[in-house]
């Protein structure tokens, strides 16, 4: 299979008045096409950060002072604001986690929607507005055609969603980022949803980049999955090993997190502990003070590098997690 996506040893800060946000600390990981990889971890961790990049648009105050961004051959860090701009037209699109910012306040939903069909198929006006229609229908929008004559503004968060998600349908991209399309639907519309991106991956040979903080979106999505913590993939696999056998006790601690249905009565164990502040990473572990597997090694050492722990199967850990073992 041909690879759609390769991120290597990316780097971003952000300058802020409380000093500089490493944001990204060496992020690295790769996807194929057509495939869905979940990246996963907690809030801050970094995944809106990663999508930014490689979608070009990480704002004025970041910086990139390492890394590459490989997509189709090329790096994306190296290509020219107008080559990004096609790139963004015509392979890669996204669902922003705002949404509601992300669309033209200014322009009512329909005309948002037929504009992106006319200037990416040859159908009437017509027939764009009656797609649009359906569209919206699909993704659980009800009303649509009220819906079509309202502004962003007087919609809700997850409506906005549900719109650039059918926007970015439309276009059909190579690669499709969505950070967070669900936050904040219920379940039944959340399985809608997410539905809609699984059809796109297998219908269009899409590769889909989806950002999430819920283990249970992974389990139902994920082809290869990407754990996230404090700005560096802590473990990333395919989707089964990293279920059956996870290695980083960061990914252990998030499946501890899930309902098991298996053990009905088993606790949910929310994570303790917080993550560590952005701007005074420390040179070892970021993880080691949550970890109840640390070692001497672990507070001596710089932080472990992500190692290839079983074939595909890489974690950034000196004291793995051994199956059946914790
Ligand atoms: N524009 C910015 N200026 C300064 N710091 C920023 C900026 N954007 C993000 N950060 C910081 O960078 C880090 C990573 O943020 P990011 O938004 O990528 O996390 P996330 O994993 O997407 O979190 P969430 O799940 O809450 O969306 C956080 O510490 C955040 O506060
Ligand atoms: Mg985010």
């Amino acid at each position: 299979m041909a690879e759609a996506l390769r991120i290597e040893n990316l780097h971003v800060s952000f300058g802020a008045s409380t000093g500089q946000v490493k944001a990204l600390n060496g992020v690295s990981f790769s996807q194929e096409e057509g495939q869905i990889f979940c990246l996963v971890g907690e809030s801050g961790a970094g995944k809106s950060t990663v999508a930014l990049a490689v979608m070009g648009l990480l704002p004025i105050t970041a910086s990139v002072p390492e890394g590459s961004i490989y997509f189709d051959g090329k790096d994306l860090l190296k290509a020219s604001p107008d080559e990004m701009r096609h790139l963004r037209g015509n392979q890669i699109s996204m669902v922003f986690q705002d949404a509601q910012a992300a669309l033209n306040p200014v322009q009512l939903v329909g005309p948002q929607l037929e504009e992106v069909i006319l200037a990416h198929t040859d159908v009437t006006p017509r027939v764009a507005n009656q797609m649009a229609l359906d569209m919206l229908a699909e993704m659980g929008m009800p009303e649509p055609r009220r819906i079509m004559g309202q502004y962003p503004f007087s919609l809700s968060g997850g409506m906005c969603q549900r719109i650039m998600l059918a926007i970015a349908m439309v276009l059909k991209p190579r690669l499709l980022i969505a950070d967070e399309p669900t936050s904040g639907l219920d379940v039944t519309l959340q399985a809608q949803i997410l539905e809609r991106i699984r059809t796109l991956s297998r219908e269009q040979n899409s590769s889909i980049l989806l950002i999430t903080h819920d283990m249970g979106v992974v389990a139902s999505m994920a082809n290869k999955v990407g754990v996230i913590y404090a700005g560096t993939v802590v473990e990333t696999s395919e989707v089964i090993p990293l279920f059956q056998e996870p290695q980083h006790p960061y990914t252990w601690s998030l499946l501890k997190t899930l309902p098991r249905l298996d053990q009905p009565d088993s606790r949910l164990e929310p994570l303790r502990g917080n993550p560590p502040d952005m701007t005074k990473l420390p040179e070892e572990c970021p993880f080691l003070p949550r970890c109840n597997k640390a070692i001497n090694r672990c507070r001596q050492d710089p932080r472990p590098p992500l190692e290839e722990m079983q074939p595909g199967h890489f974690a950034a850990c000196y004291n793995p997690v051994i199956a059946g073992v914790d």
